[in-house]
């Protein structure tokens, strides 16, 4: 038979069985019967070696086109067969978009940034802003500024993180209390100043209660007629909203702190009788912050006039007041990221708390 004829029969042949397979596997097997090895184009080229060089001069170019049209249509095929099949995957897996989210719980709030959100909200209906400051503070921030004298013993005992000293000597820090936000807070606005800062504070310590960074929440009003009643009254009423008790009643037991003066603990009335706490009730009493009179050297310190100002300031630990509030016996899970631990005490991000709305 002439060489084209029988390239134009494998052609014929080909390109039918190639235009019929239904998959990569089917157009494999059809490479290898006409191109591969043993394959009918390939035992076709061994034989023009035997050929006259006028015989493989026509043999030669005719075998090669084949050889290069059928590779060509293999690949287009194979192709095609690429695009159906990943149309079918896309089509298979197709998302409507126009359908209501599925609100299945992937994600949590955190207790700690929950009870933020609580204080936050009650502090606001008071007519608190919230106020922001850096973790990596400076001693003038953390420490003079709050009269806490240099050397001055206070110092030590917070424990303190300090970065590697600057070229100067200055030795910048992690915080070790949201106080220095007052300091921002008064150095960048006129009284009346009415804020909360909430945030995360850094201590060297670590046991079942203490963990090397813990988290605060900062108070602080100042105003021409502020006294102590005022805090004693704004905090009572804030931690009655925070339990969602009707009532509770407080005490304050004379302490001291650098920036306040006076300085008090303030304890809310509960009962431990059964086991757990319970607030608002009871004989027993809870230590729940620190508070005090803005010092006159603080506010000096911050540019304003003791003499025609004055305020007053609280801190409190959040986490433990999470334990507290949402029965978590133990604080180390916090820092952990166990994600049964957060499915179980954590929070629906998209229902935040309001004070009208309800907490919690
Ligand atoms: N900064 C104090 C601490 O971390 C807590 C504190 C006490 C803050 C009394 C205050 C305050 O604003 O008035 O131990």
């Amino acid at each position: 038979m002439a060489i084209e004829q029988q390239v134009a029969e494998i052609e014929a042949d080909a390109g039918k069985a190639i235009a019929s397979a239904s998959d990569e596997a089917a157009l494999e097997a059809i490479r290898v019967a006409e191109l591969g090895k043993k394959g009918r184009v390939s035992l076709l080229m061994r034989e023009l070696g035997g050929m006259s060089p006028e015989q493989r001069q026509i043999a030669g170019p005719a075998l090669n086109g084949l050889k290069d049209r059928l590779t060509a249509t293999l690949n287009a095929r194979k192709a095609d067969l690429e695009l159906a099949a990943l149309n079918k995957r896309l089509e298979s897996e197709r998302e409507d978009l126009t359908l209501p989210p599925r609100f299945e719980p992937v994600g949590a709030l955190h207790p700690v940034m929950q009870v933020f959100e609580e204080l936050a909200a009650i502090f606001a209906d008071m007519g608190f802003a919230v106020a922001e400051g850096p973790d990596i503070e400076d001693d003038f921030h953390n420490f003079t500024a709050l009269n806490f004298p240099a050397g001055h013993p206070a110092r030590e005992m917070h424990d303190t993180f300090f970065m590697k000293p600057a070229a100067d000597g200055t030795r910048k820090l992690l915080r070790t209390h949201t106080s220095p936000i007052q300091v921002r807070a008064m150095l960048s606005s006129k009284p009346p100043i009415r804020v909360i800062a909430p945030g995360r504070v850094y201590r060297k310590d670590w046991d079942a209660t203490h963990t090397p960074m813990f988290h605060q929440i900062e108070g602080l009003v100042v105003d021409e007629t502020v006294h102590m009643g005022h805090l004693k009254t704004c905090l009572t009423e804030a931690f009655s909203r925070f339990f969602e008790v009707p009532t509770t009643q407080s005490r304050f037991r004379p302490h001291f702190f650098p920036f306040t003066e006076p300085s008090a603990e303030m304890d809310i009335r509960c009962d431990r009788s059964g086991g757990e706490i319970k607030i608002g009730q009871g004989d027993d009493w809870l230590e729940i912050l620190g508070c005090g009179m803005i010092h006159p050297n603080v506010l000096k310190s911050c540019g304003i006039d003791p003499e025609k100002y004055q305020g007053f300031a609280f801190g409190l630990g959040v986490d433990r007041l999470a334990m507290l509030k949402y029965g978590m016996p133990d604080l180390r899970p916090y820092f952990e990221a166990d994600v049964e631990w957060i499915k179980h005490y954590g929070f629906k991000p998209w229902l935040l708390p309001t004070v009208t709305g309800g907490l919690s």
